[in-house]
């Protein structure tokens, strides 16, 4: 379009980072068409809802919001509505009855064609439903990226083949796909010339990567992860999320020897208990787990993990459920998620009985989460004292301050000029907040001490 009439746009994200990821590419797809960013919905000439599925509570809360958003749509000409992600995956038509101000429905492999869809939207004043799985993927169709400070996200694989029967994923994303692996480094290296330090590659199973080569030979993600490094100017590479059964020898071994990947890994587990892991369709034992932990610490001994768990699967019981604590107990974690299981429509487990009470769920969450935080919070002591880089990414709350990124994942403030953002500088942690460290520059305590 030759003079697009600028127009503004408004996206709200749910769920993980890929979801993200997404919004940040809806973005890039509708620029062209004269679509800024705007932080509120009241301002917008556009809305897109780009939603998650994943449990019960975060489906409900898009059509809340829709709700809000009615009154704006009714009040201006023009507004067009719409709802992207795995919510108008799974949910599709029932959205455009459900909420009949929605103008689009657009599934996550389909809003490279987002222009047509508005364009059809505005023009013919139809309602749009675009949930096609395409043949080709919609990363041929995409505009390149544009970086968008130190950090960035960059998707290498979609959609799972895994089927763990509590999860809507193989669902809403489809069957896995992993993008070419020239492709992933073209793309890295767009964003590492817009100023992107560190890079965090992101599928639903980033670790079952199977691109192809540029020799057209399959790549893995150790292999992708080798060659990246090797990109001029990105400092860290990072990935999520992973899951056990993929984690192969070169990639731990990638841990030991690529020093730009980062010492901190997201392994989500679900639970301590074989017989909850077999009915989970997770494919591996809780022993299995143990033994991918150490061996991840044998090739990098400071390597820190995180994980996800579900309380109250169908048939856990008090035994299966002190088993997820004594995995917790052994491994330690400085970070994780936990979640009650929710019940999700079309999954193989919503239909188990018995299911088990939510007052069981609750109570195992609070206990998991207890020991969980403690976890976290005498890792995040642990630190104080010690020196490490941090990426320096952007402001802090308070004049002067800056927030950085440690190696192993974690919020750090020191006090340092703005122009420094961007940077990766040495820090000594001297301080532990609730979920952040406090650092000087190890430069100055240096300078210092030897004034
Ligand atoms: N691919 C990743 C997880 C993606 S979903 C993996 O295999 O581990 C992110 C997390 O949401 C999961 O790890 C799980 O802990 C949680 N989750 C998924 N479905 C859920 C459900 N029905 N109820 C509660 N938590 C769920
Ligand atoms: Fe869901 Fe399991 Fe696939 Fe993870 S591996 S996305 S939990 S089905
Ligand atoms: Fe949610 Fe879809 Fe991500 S269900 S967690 S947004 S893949």
């Amino acid at each position: 379009m030759a003079n697009p009439t600028r127009k503004k746009l408004f996206i709200k994200t749910y769920g993980c980072q890929m979801n993200v990821y997404d919004s940040a590419r809806m973005a890039d797809v509708l620029a062209p068409l004269g679509y800024t960013a705007t932080e509120t919905a009241e301002e917008a000439d556009m809305v897109i809802l780009n939603t998650c599925h994943i449990r019960e509570k975060a489906a409900e809360k898009v059509f809340s919001d829709l709700g809000r958003i009615r009154p704006l749509k009714n009040a201006k000409d023009n507004m067009i509505v719409a709802v992207a992600g795995c919510v108008a995956q799974a949910e599709g038509s029932e959205i455009l009855a459900r909420a009949p101000h929605v103008d689009i429905v657009v599934g996550p492999q389909a809003y490279h064609r987002l222009p047509e869809m508005v364009a059809r939207a505005t023009r013919a004043r139809e309602q749009v439903l675009d949930t096609d799985f395409p043949a080709e993927p919609k990363f041929d169709h995409l505009p390149a990226p544009r970086a968008d400070g130190p950090t960035a996200f960059l998707s290498v694989q979609e959609g799972c083949d895994k089927f763990c029967t509590f999860c809507v994923v193989p669902y809403t994303r489809g069957a896995e796909y992993s993008r070419p692996a020239a492709d992933v480094l073209r793309e890295a290296r767009i964003l590492v010339g817009g100023g992107a330090r560190e890079i965090t590659l992101l599928g639903q199973n980033v670790n079952a990567f199977h691109g192809e080569g540029p020799d057209g030979s399959t790549w893995t993600l150790g292999r992708l992860i080798r060659a990246l490094a090797e990109v001029d100017g990105l400092a860290r590479i990072r990935y999520t999320t992973s899951h056990p059964r993929d984690m192969d020898d070169d990639l731990i071994a990638a841990h030991g020897e690529v020093p730009q990947l980062m010492p901190f890994l997201h392994l989500p587990v679900q639970s301590g208990s074989d017989k909850i892991l077999a009915a989970m369709n997770r494919g591996h034992t809780a022993d299995d787990f143990r033994r991918i932990v150490d061996k991840l610490r044998g090739a990098r001994a400071d390597i820190a993990l995180s994980s996800d768990f579900i309380t109250g699967y169908p048939g856990e019981t008090d035994k299966d459920f002190d088993e997820t604590m004594e995995l917790v107990g052994d491994v330690g974690f400085v970070q994780s998620f936990s979640f009650k299981y929710s019940p999700r429509p079309g999954t193989p487990a919503a239909l188990l009985k018995p299911q088990v009470p939510d007052d069981v769920k609750t109570e195992r969450l609070h206990l998991l989460q207890q020991v969980l935080d403690a976890q976290l919070r005498a890792f995040n002591t642990s630190c104080v004292g010690s020196t490490f880089d941090i990426l320096l990414t952007n402001p802090g709350r308070y004049p002067g301050q800056i927030v950085g990124r440690s190696p192993y994942l974690q919020a750090v403030h020191v006090m340092a000029d703005p122009k420094h953002i961007g940077s990766i500088v040495p820090v000594k942690v001297v301080s532990v907040e609730a979920y952040s460290l406090g650092a000087v520059w190890a430069d100055n305590e240096t300078k210092a001490a030897s004034a």
